[in-house]
């Protein structure tokens, strides 16, 4: 017996009411709609309880068993089906809490049940098709699809979602999350970068770069530095700034340091490429160019003199030109009494 065929519905029938009508006020009016959760205070409209299915999940699996292409039942195994957790769409509308009322009066469902199919029909006294379908497929606009999503999950991390980078550009949730699956790709480090390269090509030839942050190897994820979901930057930053990124695990660099290198303190990208660079450590550029772009060789003291005493001229002049590291090796900042010159 399969776990799926026993979910009946326990909820008194005057509780049901209230809050199949919460929901359906709440739900499909795009991303500013709802409450926080299932069976919050929100005012309660007149919505009728045939709209959804009596029997909830029971109804759907129906026909979309174990033996239909699409592996729905999959569900079963996360958290969203944690009956014991009233928050759940399982503890409440269950399949209904997010493809909308569905199947549910006794007409439509006669008729889907001798069709074998409710797709493309439409509900007596409705101009759509009942269910909504996410992603690519679906026909409805990404508003109102990332609006049944939200009616559960506009707290935590989605505080930031409106007028976010994805928000905005109107990329659904489901294009990043998939639901009917025991292990959603996007929220696991090794799986993630994936998801993303769909839609982020240029980036996924970064980091396939000889130097470069390793999310290949799911030592991080993309979301260890960007808040997916919305953030403070423009470029979905974790941190308020791009240095306060770097330095939740770069914590070295943050200083503070006796001797500062300006550029180190103002911003990392001044010298390095975030994801990935073909020169080493993910540099923009190799020393010694890397430095002249701020700093003349003209008057150093390790410039090659002629035999006159005056500069070589020689573009590369430098004694070691290469490697201003060599003798300038804490670029980044020193706390050494005698680092002045960022030697030591
Ligand atoms: C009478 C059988 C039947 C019942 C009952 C049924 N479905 Fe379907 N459903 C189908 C068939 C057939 C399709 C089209 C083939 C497919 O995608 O599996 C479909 C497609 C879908 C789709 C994709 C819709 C689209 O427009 O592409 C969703 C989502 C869906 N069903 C959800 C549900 C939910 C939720 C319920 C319960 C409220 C439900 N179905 C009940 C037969 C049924
Ligand atoms: C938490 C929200 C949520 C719940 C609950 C949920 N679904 Fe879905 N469903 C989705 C999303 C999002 C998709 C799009 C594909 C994906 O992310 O896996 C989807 C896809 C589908 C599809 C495939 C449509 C297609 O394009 O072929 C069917 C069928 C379906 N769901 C049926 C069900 C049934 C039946 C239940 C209850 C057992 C259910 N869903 C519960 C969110 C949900
Ligand atoms: C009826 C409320 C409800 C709806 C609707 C709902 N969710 Fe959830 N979702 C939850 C709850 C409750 C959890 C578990 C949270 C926890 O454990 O802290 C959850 C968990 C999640 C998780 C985390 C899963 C994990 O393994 O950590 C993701 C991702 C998620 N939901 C995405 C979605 C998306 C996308 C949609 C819309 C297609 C959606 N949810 C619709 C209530 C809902
Ligand atoms: C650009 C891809 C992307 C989009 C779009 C996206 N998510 Fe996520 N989501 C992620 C990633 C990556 C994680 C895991 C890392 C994290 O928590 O930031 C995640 C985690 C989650 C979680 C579980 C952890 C938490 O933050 O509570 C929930 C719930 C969730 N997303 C819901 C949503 C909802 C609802 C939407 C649509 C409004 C959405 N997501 C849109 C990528 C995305
Ligand atoms: C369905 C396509 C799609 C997917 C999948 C997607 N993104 Fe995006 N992303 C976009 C679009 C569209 C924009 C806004 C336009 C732009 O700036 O490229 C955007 C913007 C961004 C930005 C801000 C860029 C800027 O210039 O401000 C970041 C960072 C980002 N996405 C990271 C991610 C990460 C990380 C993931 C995976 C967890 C992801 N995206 C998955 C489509 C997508
Ligand atoms: C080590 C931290 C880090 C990781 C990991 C990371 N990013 Fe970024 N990303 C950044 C920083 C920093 C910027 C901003 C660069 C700037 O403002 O010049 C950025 C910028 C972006 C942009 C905007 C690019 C543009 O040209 O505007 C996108 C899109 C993006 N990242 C996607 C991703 C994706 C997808 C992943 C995972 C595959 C990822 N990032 C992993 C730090 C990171
Ligand atoms: C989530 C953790 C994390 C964040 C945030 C992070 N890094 Fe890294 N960084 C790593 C890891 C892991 C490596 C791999 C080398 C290692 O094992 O130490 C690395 C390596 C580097 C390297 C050396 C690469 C090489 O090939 O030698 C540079 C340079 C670097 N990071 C710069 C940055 C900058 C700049 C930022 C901010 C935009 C940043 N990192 C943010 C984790 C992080
Ligand atoms: C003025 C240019 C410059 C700036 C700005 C800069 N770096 Fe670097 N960074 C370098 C150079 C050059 C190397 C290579 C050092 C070497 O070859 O020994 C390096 C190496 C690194 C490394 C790998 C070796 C190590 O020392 O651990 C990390 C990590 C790193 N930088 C992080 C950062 C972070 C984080 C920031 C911003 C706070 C930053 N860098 C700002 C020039 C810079
Ligand atoms: C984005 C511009 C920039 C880049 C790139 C840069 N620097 Fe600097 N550097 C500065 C500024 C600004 C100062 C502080 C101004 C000053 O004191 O002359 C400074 C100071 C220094 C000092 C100490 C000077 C003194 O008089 O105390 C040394 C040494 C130095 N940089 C070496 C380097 C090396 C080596 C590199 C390449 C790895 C480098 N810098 C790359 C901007 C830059
Ligand atoms: C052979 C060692 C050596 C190399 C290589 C070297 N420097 Fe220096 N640099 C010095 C010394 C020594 C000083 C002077 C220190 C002092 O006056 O206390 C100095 C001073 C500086 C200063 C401070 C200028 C001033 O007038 O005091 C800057 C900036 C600087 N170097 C940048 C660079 C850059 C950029 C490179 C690579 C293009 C480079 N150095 C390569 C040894 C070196």
């Amino acid at each position: 017996m399969r776990k799926t065929r026993s979910l009946p519905f326990v909820l008194p029938p005057l509780l049901w009411c209230l809050l199949t009508a919460v929901i359906a006020h709440a739900a499909p009016t795009g991303e500013s709609a709802g409450a926080d959760k299932a069976g919050s205070d929100a005012a309660p409209a007149a919505v009728s309880a045939l709209e959804y299915s009596k029997k909830g999940a029971d109804t759907c699996i129906k026909c979309h068993d174990e033996d239909s292409e699409y592996p729905v039942l999959d569900i079963f195994k996360t958290k969203h089906a944690m009956k014991a957790d009233s928050r759940t769409p399982f503890a409440g509308l269950q399949c209904e809490a997010c493809h909308g009322p569905g199947v549910g009066g006794a007409l439509f469902m006669e008729q889907a049940l001798r069709n074998g199919s409710h797709v493309g029909k439409v509900r007596p006294g409705e101009k759509r098709p009942p269910i909504i379908n996410f992603g690519p497929k679906s026909d409805e606009p990404v508003s109102v699809q990332n609006g049944m999503c939200l009616q559960c999950h506009q707290g935590n991390h989605r505080i930031e979602w409106q007028g976010s980078a994805h928000q905005a550009n109107d990329v659904s949730c489901a294009s990043c999350h998939t639901i009917h699956t025991a292990h959603d790709p996007v929220i696991d480090r090794v799986t993630q970068p994936d998801v993303c390269y769909k839609c982020h090509l240029k980036e996924r030839a970064d980091f396939f770069k000889p130097s470069n942050h390793p999310v290949r190897f799911g030592q991080l994820g993309c979301s260890d530095c960007h808040a997916v979901h919305g953030g403070g930057t423009s470029t979905l930053l974790l941190r308020p700034t791009l240095n306060e990124t770097c330095y939740t695990c770069h914590a070295d660099k943050r200083g503070p340091f006796l001797w500062e290198h300006p550029p180190a303190s103002e911003d990392c990208t001044l010298c390095h490429t975030p994801h990935g660079s073909i020169h080493p450590a993910l540099l923009t550029k190799l020393p010694p160019l890397l430095c002249q772009q701020c700093h003349s060789q003209l008057g150093h003291p390790s410039v090659a003199r002629t035999t006159q005493g005056l500069p070589s001229g020689n573009p590369s002049g430098f004694l070691l030109a290469g490697s201003c590291t060599n003798c300038h090796s804490q670029v980044h900042g020193s706390n050494h009494p005698s680092g002045v010159k960022l030697m030591r």
